[in-house]
């Protein structure tokens, strides 16, 4: 029987990945140990909360005398972390919160298993759940692999830059088993209206203008929260100690670009006139520090363990608007409160 905590499992990918062990692997106990901060709803785990071999546990990683006695207590053989602050713009208002939880929550992390473990460094595992923001910014050509060097610019990816190189210290100074993934944009269910994709949605359902930061120029590469929830399981299960791992979509858009589709897609949906939506596109101050293009080569991943994207953008965007029209009642609960109050600080500037 193998216990496993999962750190950040109220969030948006966390919650997919914690859905993902739960169900298929009925002979494993996961801990979803979260803070539920602003980003943290257990709301997106009501499907499996009263399964036998699911729990939650509500605390903070940066506390280092909970985390030492959670792990004497609970006895984990293994950690999947995703655990983080994760909005770049949030960052760049708040950057001590991210030092604080990305870097010093996760060595406070590291170094409980370090001590737990000692002596069963061969049959534990500390996965790392990471970002390609840790790469920085391409130009117009080019893919980020897992040998390009780090070169992070805003507060969020030096923040999670600063993580992975802690990962890394913790396995070639103490020999802890460790694992890093480095992935691109996810979307889909449960994601945080704060970010790009949902909050689109969400405005434009509302009627509501759509900010696009600059020009709309900027490129992300978009991956589907299932598919990364899927590579994390065979990463956990197949790699090596110490090994690294892109995971990405070869599916690039430009911001405009995409807000252009999302538009064409909840005019169709929601019966209005073609263009309609298109309307509300607006224009605002870009981001500061802005990086211009992510992409990621992920065939590390398809060659070593055979991982492909399983469905198309297109499928994903459709379920994903789907998803967001179906859950109204979602979108209202963690729209209301502190949300309204982060949307006009952080729209109103612009
Ligand atoms: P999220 O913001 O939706 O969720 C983060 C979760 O962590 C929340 O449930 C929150 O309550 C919890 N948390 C925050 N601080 C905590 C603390 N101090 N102690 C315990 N729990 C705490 O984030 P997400 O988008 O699901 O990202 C999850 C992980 O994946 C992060 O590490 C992020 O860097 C990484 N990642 C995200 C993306 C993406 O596109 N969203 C892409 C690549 C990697
Ligand atoms: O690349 C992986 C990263 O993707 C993750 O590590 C981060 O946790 C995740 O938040 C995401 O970061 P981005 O900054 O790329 O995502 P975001 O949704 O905030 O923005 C996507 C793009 O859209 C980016 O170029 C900024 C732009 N944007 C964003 C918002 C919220 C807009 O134009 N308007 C907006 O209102």
């Amino acid at each position: 029987m193998q216990k496993i905590i999962i750190t950040g499992g109220a969030g948006f990918i966390g919650s997919h990945v914690v859905r993902r062990f739960v169900r298929n692997y009925p002979q494993y106990s996961i801990i979803n140990l979260d803070k539920l901060t602003y980003a943290g709803n257990l709301a997106n785990l009501k499907d499996i909360e009263h399964e036998p071999n699911y729990r939650f546990v509500k605390g903070d990683i940066v506390d280092a005398p909970f985390i030492d006695q959670l792990f004497a207590t609970e006895k984990p053989d293994a950690v999947i972390h995703l655990a983080a602050e994760s909005h770049v713009d949030r960052s760049i208002t708040d950057p001590i919160e991210f030092v604080s939880t990305n870097v010093v929550g996760t060595a406070t992390l590291l170094n409980a298993a370090r001590n737990y473990w000692k002596g069963n460094y061969d049959k534990t595992r500390f996965y790392h759940v990471s970002t390609d923001e840790v790469y920085g910014s391409l130009g117009e050509t080019g893919l980020f692999t897992e040998s390009t060097a780090y070169d992070p610019h805003s507060p969020y990816s030096a923040s999670k830059a600063s993580s992975d190189h802690f990962v890394r210290a913790y396995h070639d100074t103490y020999g802890l088993d460790t694992v890093i993934s480095n992935c691109s944009n996810n979307y889909g269910s449960f994601h945080f209206p704060e970010k790009l994709i949902p909050l689109a949605i969400n405005n434009i359902k509302q009627n509501k203008p759509v900010p696009v930061y600059g020009k709309g120029e900027n490129i992300r590469d978009w991956l589907w929260v299932e598919d990364h929830a899927r590579a994390i399981d065979l990463i956990f299960h197949q790699a090596k100690a110490g090994t690294t791992y892109n995971i990405g979509g070869h599916n690039e858009w430009k911001n405009i670009d995409l807000i252009r589709l999302l538009c064409q897609i909840l005019d169709q949906k929601l019966g209005r006139t073609e263009g309609e939506s298109a309307k509300l596109i607006t224009f605002v101050t870009d981001r500061a520090g802005h990086d211009l293009r992510y992409a990621i080569d992920a065939t590390k991943l398809k060659n070593e363990l055979g991982w492909i994207p399983s469905i198309t953008f297109e499928q994903g965007l459709d379920k994903t608007v789907d998803w967001y029209l179906d859950n109204q009642q979602w979108l209202n609960d963690v729209t209301s409160g502190n949300y309204q109050q982060y949307y006009q600080q952080q729209y109103a500037k612009r």
